[in-house]
Formats: C-alpha cells, sequence, structure tokens
C-alpha cells in the first residue's frame, strides 16, 4: 500500500489506474472494523480502493473534540496495508486547506444541514460536504462508502452528489456493533468503564420503540424513548422519528421510518439510528 499526502502525487498514481473501477472511503482514522467493513466492500464493488484519512477541522465546533480526537497514523497504516488498501491519502491541514478556514469555498445543503445533529453541532454539515465534495473532487473515485451509523452524514452526501450532479456512486455500509449492540466509533474509547456499560442501552431502547412503532404516535414515542434514556443515565440531545428517505416528519404514504437518536453519556455524544419499515395501516397512526 502507498501512503500519499499530496494531492498531485495522488493523482498521478490514480491517473494509471483510470481504465479500472475505483472506491474511495473517506476517513478520519483511528480506524476500526466499522470502517474495514467499508474498505471490505469498497473492495468488492472496484479494482482500486483508495482510503483517505483526514481529520478535517472544519467540521469540528470550537467546543469540541479536535484537540483530543485520537490520532493513529502507524497502527491505521498497518490495518489498511494488511486489509489490502492500495493507496492511503494522508494530507496536511494546508494540503487540504491552503487558505484559513474563514476563507473556504462552502458545501452547504440547506435545510437538513441545520436539523437534528445539525441543530446541536452548527456548521458540522457544512464542513463534511465541503471535505467530501473536495475529496471527491482530488480522487474522482466512481464509488465512495460510508456508514449507516451517520444516517443523516449519508443523506446529505447523497443530497450533495445529487444537486451538484456528481459522478460517484455512493453506498452505504450496515453500522457494525460491538456483541452487546453498540455502534462501533472511535469515541466510544472517551468513555468510562461505568458509561460503558450503559451504552449499550442506547441501541436496545431504539429496538424497544422500534417494536412499538404504529402502536402509538411517533411524537409520543419519541417522548418516551427520551424518558427511558435519561431515566437510565443519558442526556439526551434529541431523539426524531421521521421518513427515511426524506428525514422530514412521518406522513401518510411514508414507507420506512428511521429512529434518529443523539444521547450524551458523561461527556461523550452517541449517536445511533434504526429503520423499520411501515405497514400501511399503520402509517396513519404514527403521525
Ligand atoms: O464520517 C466521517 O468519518 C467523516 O465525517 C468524513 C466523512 C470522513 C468526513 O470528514
Amino acid at each position: 500500500m502507498d501512503t500519499v499526502t499530496q494531492i498531485s502525487v495522488l493523482r498521478e498514481r490514480l491517473a494509471a489506474c483510470r481504465q479500472q473501477r475505483i472506491a474511495l472511503v473517506p476517513t478520519m482514522g483511528n480506524l476500526h472494523a466499522g470502517h474495514l467493513a467499508l474498505v471490505a466492500q469498497a473492495q468488492r464493488a472496484a479494482d482500486i480502493v483508495v482510503v483517505s484519512l483526514f481529520v478535517n477541522p472544519f467540521q469540528f465546533g470550537a467546543d469540541e473534540d479536535l484537540a483530543h480526537y485520537p490520532r493513529t497514523l502507524a497502527a491505521d497504516q498497518a490495518a489498511l496495508a494488511e486489509a489490502g488498501v492500495d493507496l492511503l491519502f494522508v494530507p496536511t491541514e494546508t494540503e487540504l486547506y491552503p487558505r484559513p478556514l474563514a476563507e473556504q469555498t462552502q458545501v452547504w445543503v440547506p435545510g437538513i444541514s441545520d436539523q437534528y445533529c445539525g441543530a446541536s453541532r452548527p456548521g458540522h454539515f457544512v464542513g463534511v460536504a465541503t471535505i467530501v465534495c473536495k475529496l471527491f473532487n482530488i480522487v474522482q473515485p466512481d464509488i465512495a462508502l460510508f456508514g449507516r451509523k451517520d444516517y443523516q452524514q449519508l443523506y446529505i452526501i447523497r443530497r450533495m452528489v445529487a444537486d451538484l450532479a456528481l459522478s460517484v456512486q455512493i453506498q452505504a455500509v450496515e453500522t457494525v456493533r460491538e456483541p452487546d449492540g453498540l455502534a462501533l466509533s472511535s469515541r466510544n474509547q472517551y468513555l468510562t468503564r461505568a458509561e460503558r456499560a450503559l451504552a449499550p442501552q442506547l441501541y436496545q431502547q431504539i429496538q424497544h420503540t422500534a417494536a412499538q412503532m404504529g402502536q402509538r404516535s411517533a411524537p409520543q414515542l419519541e417522548i418516551e424513548l427520551a424518558n427511558r434514556l435519561n431515566v437510565a443515565g443519558f442526556r439526551t440531545d434529541y431523539v426524531y422519528i421521521v421518513d427515511a428517505d426524506s428525514l422530514a416528519p412521518l406522513q401518510v404514504g411514508s414507507k420506512r421510518a428511521v429512529i434518529l437518536v443523539a444521547a450524551w453519556l458523561g461527556r461523550t455524544r452517541l449517536i445511533d439510528n434504526m429503520v423499520t419499515q411501515l405497514e400501511e395501516a399503520t402509517c396513519h397512526s404514527v403521525n
């Protein structure tokens, strides 16, 4: 596996491969089995797999964990080489953002970028859309892969690709979970032992709500889920049950719902989600 830090060198390497199908897996490093699942799916779908590793300052708020975000380049390189990745792109901040961030051209997917996680993390999705758009322009992949755990991020990237007519196919990869159900995340390592013991309840309570869909209205189920999480020891940031295909409120005719949750355990913010099919008859009662 080649590790490349400069855009020009990466472009040169890829120029020789343009007859083949190229996949991009964008990451912020500190890789876990969830990232390796993206790589495995990329390898099944393409001939050349490029992984980018960049802790993107543009998507972190001023009071967020940019300075402490785990950086484990040597271990990440070893894992990706072992997985058979072809090219690793590890740009510096000045390579990607030669100007001050405040002067950086921005990609903003309106509306949805300011809801849910975007409401709690103002500017976050502008940072995500901007860096992902830039990586797409640099790598020009045929496909790019993102995890379903970041459900809203995946939706926003798909919107950006459609709105800007970008020539890349977006593939979603299922969330990888610990045996106890906790979704893998680099931020799980911030959890104390006691918080880690509580953390699986996030997904368990989401599953409980999914099993009750159609029995009570979505707003009622949202309140109940938030209450159960708060009683369990979480500090719920938000709970929404919305249309899985539009991320808008459920309406008669919605086919699938997604339960979106963000909740704090101590100083760690966890997110998770679950998609459920809606039966014709229950569509009316979930609103
Ligand atoms: O999901 C992530 O790790 C990041 O948001 C991404 C897509 C690599 C952009 O920095």
